[in-house]
């Protein structure tokens, strides 16, 4: 039998026990070990047999690694297919999280029992893939369409409470799990309970509401974001109630191995492993030690600190938010109450979870009130002269070992560093908005910032519920930096020929949750307004900002004030293209002499999307970002970018570099080099037939 999989009697229950860490995934030698294991209890005296698994978690899913590689005996199904055709019940242990492969192990199971906190889910949407082990079959059949549909299609995992009430755990198990699931086991021996296998129920389809399919899939559609796999899953829930299981399955299984060869997966699973890989921080070894985080505090409760506060609370980290006066402190307050009142209406959270996480927030107008804090992050102004002053004071009060972080956007993360006397503490937080939802944390590392530092800021961005990228000090970081020439493109294109409804459909059909232009109209374009109006500078080129300011001069700010680029209809808020826009951008052209043409898709995508891969490059040669697959990370956690697409860079080693090079050339060549100028590191990959993700797999 495989080392990875163990098999042993007590008391007449026999007791396969999984044995591979991290998650105990289903490699070749898990499934070898369990297809051994049922074969073997066939023949032997025990009466029933329990599956559970060692270490963290029971199995996770199916081993993603060996997705792509040539299949290894045995396939899953063969296991399952064992399984289920048992002649002595099987029951599934589980505690951790049974996910994937994993719960559909557990559903060819004949009964299930979990420890209370213990979670099943079918995740593989999320890898671009669908259940592809029966999964789509076994759960309809049991919780039902509607249920299967919304758990397969979010990918969500569901607690064991809630499995129990829907039929797919059958026993909750309280103490030693393993003990208590062989005396389950036992039970349902001396009882005669039957084999249940999950496979005997048949859906009547006329319980299934008309249409249903129909809108499913118009709903999913709708919200793909170039994704396909809702899609198939849609189909699969069809199958499971129109045809018979074996059919079913088979469908299942083309549709699942249609989904494992996309381009769409391959970019999903990419992403799984970036997200993974960005928290792991080159040269310092995993047993850099850390600092304990028990006590949090922000400066400034605005739209960001506030935010940032409330990441604290949802993680039962204590926080106290300072703000500079009791009114601003209020109003603060108040902001966090109504945001988690919102979440309350959506029925996300229950007013007694709300009252437990405020009553974790604490507010503050005096720096003696966060002298206890282990990490203190500021959110007021982007105002670095402000900002050097607040460290000062961070640095007069606060104890020895504490964190000191900004929140700044753009500010020079060692000039705060240098406001202090212990520059070693200081580090960048760049959390995005708003930040109690937006996933990504990018981590700035300042010239002084130490190790233990870096490796407890890392680790509490994922207690927090963040995935964190590592940047090093510049203009932007990685993201802000990048996103300057897609910006600037959007406004060029607009000038060049294009509505703003063209540039953001095309974007948005491309997977971008929301166009460049339609973002500067959430956004509100007064505040980049004020921002140039602030530093401008000599020989800074008028035409990408042209629209924008002509606009915010004559009172349209974006959707604030009903009207940008677009109009905003008052109770909808949905955007309508304006004519009159469109005058104002033909006589911003005009002004400059542009000529205008008729623009295909393709152009506005290379136009837009390349500059954020030839800017990455750069940030990639200056050693600003520790990998390729961290910049991805940056932008579809922190800029919507289609995870579909896999990020930027990933997007640009599909297309091909040495065709995104040439691309870049042309562009230089109608637009000059001021924009276009291409990266050394693009045009030496371009030049070598090289790849972004060959240059991650190279040793630091
Ligand atoms: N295959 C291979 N490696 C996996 C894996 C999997 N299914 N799941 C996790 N890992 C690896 C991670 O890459 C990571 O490796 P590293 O330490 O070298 O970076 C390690 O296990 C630990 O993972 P996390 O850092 O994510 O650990 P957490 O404790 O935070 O989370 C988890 C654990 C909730 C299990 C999380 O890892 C997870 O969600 N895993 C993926 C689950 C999943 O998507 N399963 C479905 C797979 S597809 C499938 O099953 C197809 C089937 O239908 C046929
Ligand atoms: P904001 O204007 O909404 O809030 C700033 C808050 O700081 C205000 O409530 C103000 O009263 C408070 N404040 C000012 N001086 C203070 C002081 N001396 N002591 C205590 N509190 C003080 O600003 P916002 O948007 O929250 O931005 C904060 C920081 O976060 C900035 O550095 C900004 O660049 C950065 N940031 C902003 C993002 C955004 O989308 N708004 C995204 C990422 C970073």
């Amino acid at each position: 039998m495989s080392h990875a999989v163990s098999y042993s009697i007590r008391d007449k229950i026999g007791v396969i026990s999984v044995d591979s860490p991290p998650v105990n995934a289903l490699s070749q030698r898990v499934r070898e070990g369990i297809l051994d294991a049922v074969r073997k209890a066939q023949k032997d005296k025990s009466e029933a047999v329990v599956l559970c698994c060692k270490g963290r978690t029971f199995i996770a899913g199916a081993d993603i690694t060996e997705f792509g590689k040539p299949p290894l005996e045995p396939g899953l199904s063969e296991v399952l297919s064992a399984m289920e055709n048992s002649s002595k019940p099987i029951i599934a242990a589980i505690h951790g999280a049974a996910l994937g492969g994993g719960f559909e192990v557990a559903l060819a199971c004949h009964y299930r029992c979990a420890v209370a906190g213990a979670r099943v889910g079918l995740p593989e949407v999320k890898l671009g893939l669908l259940p592809g082990a029966g999964g789509t079959q076994r759960v309809p059949r049991i919780a039902g369409i509607r249920a299967a549909f919304d758990m397969i299609v979010s990918g969500n995992p569901i607690a064991a409470a809630k499995a129990r009430d829907m039929g797919l755990v059958n026993e909750i198990i309280d103490g030693d799990l393993v003990e208590g699931a062989i005396s389950y086991a036992r039970d349902l021996v001396d009882s005669g309970a039957p084999l249940k296998r999950i496979r005997d129920v048949n859906i009547d389809p006329a319980t299934i509401e008309p249409g249903f399919f129909e809108q499913a899939r118009k709903r999913v559609n709708a919200r793909a974001r170039g994704q396909i796999a809702q899609d198939r899953i849609v189909s699969c829930l069809e199958a499971a109630v129109n045809l018979p299981i074996d059919k079913g399955l088979k469908r299942e299984r083309e549709l699942f191995i249609e989904l494992l060869t996309s381009p769409e997966s391959a970019a999903m699973r990419h992403i799984f492993f970036a997200e993974r890989q960005a928290a792991k921080i080159k040269g310092l070894p995993r047993e850099t030690p850390v600092r304990e985080i028990n006590q949090a505090a922000i400066i400034g409760g605005g739209t960001m600190g506030g935010g940032i506060a409330m990441c604290f609370a949802n993680a039962g980290i204590p926080v106290v938010l300072l703000e500079v006066n009791d009114e601003a402190l209020d109003r603060g307050l108040k902001i966090i109450r109504k945001n988690y009142s919102i979440t309350v209406k959506r029925g996300k959270l229950t007013e007694a979870d709300v009252k437990k996480r405020m009553a974790l927030i604490t507010g503050a107008t005096n720096y003696a009130d966060i002298a206890d804090a282990d990490i203190v992050i500021e959110a007021v102004f982007e105002n670095l002269d402000l900002k050097k002053e607040i460290f000062a004071k961070l640095d007069e009060t606060c104890k020895a070992g504490a964190i000191l972080a900004t929140n700044t956007s753009y500010q020079d993360v060692d000039a705060i560093a240098a406001a202090t006397a212990r520059p070693e503490d200081v580090v960048g937080t760049h959390f995005f908005s708003p930040a109690n939802v937006m996933k990504l944390l990018e981590v700035v590392r300042g010239a002084k910032t130490a190790d233990d530092v870096l490796a407890t800021v890392m680790l509490t961005g994922k207690r927090i519920g963040k995935v964190c990228a590592l940047s090093g000090v510049c203009y932007g970081f990685i993201g802000n930096r990048m996103l300057t020439g897609y910006g600037r493109e959007a406004q060029l294109l607009l000038l060049e020929g294009c509505t703003p409804q063209q540039v953001d459909s095309t974007l948005e059909k491309f997977g971008m949750a929301m166009g460049p232009v339609a973002m500067g109209d959430l956004a509100g374009l007064d505040v980049g307004y004020k921002a140039r109006q602030s530093r401008k500078a000599e020989g800074d080129d008028p035409r990408p900002y042209a629209v924008s300011t002509r606009l915010v001069e004559s009172g349209r700010f974006g959707q604030k004030t009903g009207a940008g680029y677009y109009r905003y209809d008052s109770e909808t808020r949905a955007r309508v293209s304006d004519p009159e826009v469109e005058v104002m951008i033909r006589e911003e052209a005009e002004k400059f002499g542009i000529e205008r043409r008729e623009i295909s898709e393709a152009e506005i995508i290379a136009r837009c999307i390349y500059p954020l891969v030839n800017e990455g490059a750069k940030i990639l040669e200056e050693g600003i970002a520790q990998r390729a697959s961290d910049i991805d990370v940056v932008y579809v956690f922190g800029y919507a970018f289609p995870v579909a697409k896999g990020g930027p860079m990933f997007y640009a080693d599909q297309v091909g570099l040495k065709s995104v090079y040439d691309k870049i050339l042309e562009f230089r060549n109608r637009h000059g080099e001021q924009n276009w100028e291409p990266a050394n590191l693009l045009k030496q990959l371009a030049e070598n037939g090289g790849s972004f993700a060959d240059l991650d797999q190279r040793p630091a």
